[in-house]
């Protein structure tokens, strides 16, 4: 491209010099008398070739730019995405994906636009000055410099104006997004505005903001202006500075009338193109900004990498050790402090404390979406620090309390526990977790779209196809984060086989609120405060008298009818 580009350019700007060999052509011809023809032949040769040359030479670069344009745009997409894949959960929760989406797009965006910009702008703009000085200074040295002089300068402050322009034209950027950001916000809430009655104040709300969108921008464009009367008085001059130096040399019969000519033309041209000369520098700034801002918010180093070459996990018993773990989401706050905990191969345990207590967070550490600053976690032996986190994730079943869907069909939804899974078996999924009987009555079936994050489905049906989910996943380690919570007490009743079933030979960690969720449990664990103060099983509890049999009791009042059926059903 940069050939063809050049190629272009150079075919343009030499127009001026074969419109000066027709004339000087012309001239010569009249002089001595002779025919025209002969000797304007290879003058009108040129000029031919040299259009010609612009049509296939822009062509050329334009058929380039058909075949790279979007395959480069996607390239910068897929490896930013790609890039982003990598990050911690800990940078999820602090960057919002609408933002980040919104950013890989305009950083890919700037990119092309950036290249282009040298590549369409600057580079022909380079070429067309070179080749105007080298036609000039073959005419006359004094023209020649006059227009290098005047560049010199007019690129100059062109450069600098648009430096200072850009201070402007960043503060309107901003006052865009923050407009872009408040509708969204209001738009969000838009069920909080009507149940509120506030349509009216949302929109007065917003215009306060679009007021200072507006005043900004003025404040930018008002500054361009300034620029414009610079560029125009700029482009008087020069014109008025070659053609009369240009006329002064010619009255003195140092130059030809096609000599002539060429340097008014090429005035012209010049002018032309180097107008919008601040307005570019300026694009560029803002693209160069665009992919530094995209660069710096995307690019960070990874929290939590994988060390080079670090081995898959390998899984026999799926045995998990804590040993003496301390971790804190923010400094000075530890969750855990020396948390040393032992579970066998194959053992249910329970986990209840209040909430706060550090449950989740002890799932959140197994799974190695956050690191502890001291200690370690072993599975069967091997330090999940040290192995490759997908091979860690994919030995791990987890139904988190409020599962996120895609906003795919709800096959696919719970064919993502197991791509290769056949219909028949994501459906033997379905009915295990008792999704099937909900799905079927959705319009669609397993075709049904369920809206962004699963939107579309209640609490309990989103468990119900996360369950699904896991089942097909089939790990050796199985965590239910309040998996069931959602569920009225007879659906879970009815999961609960299922869950058995499940949880057979496997390594299982089931947090939950409802104490009798947790009775068949071989070990129950009780948190507070990120430290473990009671375990056993239900009985041994119970028997103790201590915090559990507490909650139980409270419990138990509380749900009194409900809990006393399951009880029963699982003691039977
Ligand atoms: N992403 C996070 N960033 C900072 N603090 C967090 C984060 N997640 C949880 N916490 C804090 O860690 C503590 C333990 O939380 P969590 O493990 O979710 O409790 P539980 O699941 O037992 O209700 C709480 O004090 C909570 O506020
Ligand atoms: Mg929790």
């Amino acid at each position: 491209m940069l050939i063809f580009e050049a190629g272009q350019a150079g075919c343009s700007i030499l127009l001026p010099y074969a419109i000066k060999q027709i004339m000087d052509g012309v001239a010569a011809a009249q002089a001595s008398q002779q025919a025209i023809w002969p000797q304007l032949e290879p003058a009108l040769w040129l000029f031919g070739w040299l259009n010609l040359g612009i049509v296939l030479f822009s062509r050329a670069s334009g058929a380039i730019l058909v075949m790279l344009g979007p395959a480069m745009r996607r390239k910068v997409r897929r490896e930013l995405f790609a890039y982003l894949q990598h990050h911690s959960q800990r940078y999820f929760l602090t960057h919002f994906a609408g933002s980040l989406a919104n950013r890989i797009s305009e950083t890919s965006m700037s990119v092309s636009h950036a290249l282009w910009s040298l590549m369409f702008d600057f580079w022909p703009l380079i070429i067309s000055f070179s080749v105007s000085l080298i036609l000039l200074f073959n005419v006359h040295t004094d023209l020649a410099m006059t227009l290098a002089i005047w560049t010199g300068i007019y690129v100059l402050i062109s450069f600098l104006l648009a430096l200072r322009c850009r201070i402007y034209a960043k503060k309107y950027a901003a006052a865009r997004s923050l407009v872009s950001g408040k509708v969204v916000d209001s738009v969000t809430n838009i069920m909080n505005a009507k149940l509120f009655a506030r349509r009216e104040y949302e929109r007065a709300y917003l215009d306060d903001f679009l007021d200072l969108e507006v005043n900004s921008a003025r404040k930018t464009y008002w500054y361009m202006e300034r620029i414009r009367w610079f560029q125009f008085i700029a482009a008087m001059l020069l014109m008025f500075g070659v053609v009369g130096h240009a006329l002064l040399i010619w009255s003195e019969n140092c130059m030809t009338t096609g000599e002539f000519a060429m340097a008014a033309s090429i005035s012209l041209l010049l002018i032309e193109q180097a107008r919008s000369l601040t307005r570019r520098f300026l694009e560029l700034f803002e693209y160069v900004g665009n992919v530094n801002d995209g660069v710096a918010r995307i690019i960070k180093p990874h929290e939590i990498p994988d060390s080079l070459n670090a081995p898959g996990l390998q899984i026999e018993k799926a045995k998990i050790q804590f040993d003496k773990v301390s971790f804190a989401y923010n400094q000075g706050k530890p969750v855990f402090k020396q948390l040393n905990l032992n579970i066998n191969s194959g053992d249910k345990i329970g986990l209840v404390g209040f909430s706060g207590s550090g449950k989740s967070t002890l799932l959140n550490l197994m799974l190695r979406l956050f690191e502890p600053q001291s200690g370690r976690i072993l599975i069967d032996d091997q330090n999940i620090n040290l192995v490759n986190q997908e091979s860690l994730r994919d030995s791990i079943a987890m139904i988190p309390q409020d599962p996120m869907l895609f906003h795919r069909s709800l096959m696919e939804n719970i064919r993502y526990g197991r791509l290769e899974a056949s219909d028949e078996e994501v459906i033997a999924a379905a009915q295990k977790a008792h999704a099937h009987e909900f799905i079927l009555e959705t319009e669609d079936g397993y075709e049904s779209l369920v809206g962004e994050r699963g939107v579309k489905l209640s609490g309990g049906q989103r468990q119900r196809i996360a369950l699904a989910r896991a089942i097909l996943k089939n790990a050796p380690i199985l965590l239910l984060d309040e998996a069931t919570s959602s569920l009225d007490s007879v659906t879970e009743k009815h999961i609960q086989d299922s869950l058995a079933q499940l949880m057979e030979n496997k390594t299982v960690l089931v947090i939950a609120h409802r104490l009798s969720t947790l009775s068949r449990m071989d070990r129950i664990l009780v948190f507070h405060q990120g430290e473990i103060i009671e375990q056993g099983n239900h009985q041994q509890l119970l028997e103790s008298g201590g915090h559990y049999a507490q909650m139980w009791r409270m419990q138990a009042g509380g749900f009194l009818q409900d809990t006393a059926d399951v009880v029963e059903k699982w003691t039977d």
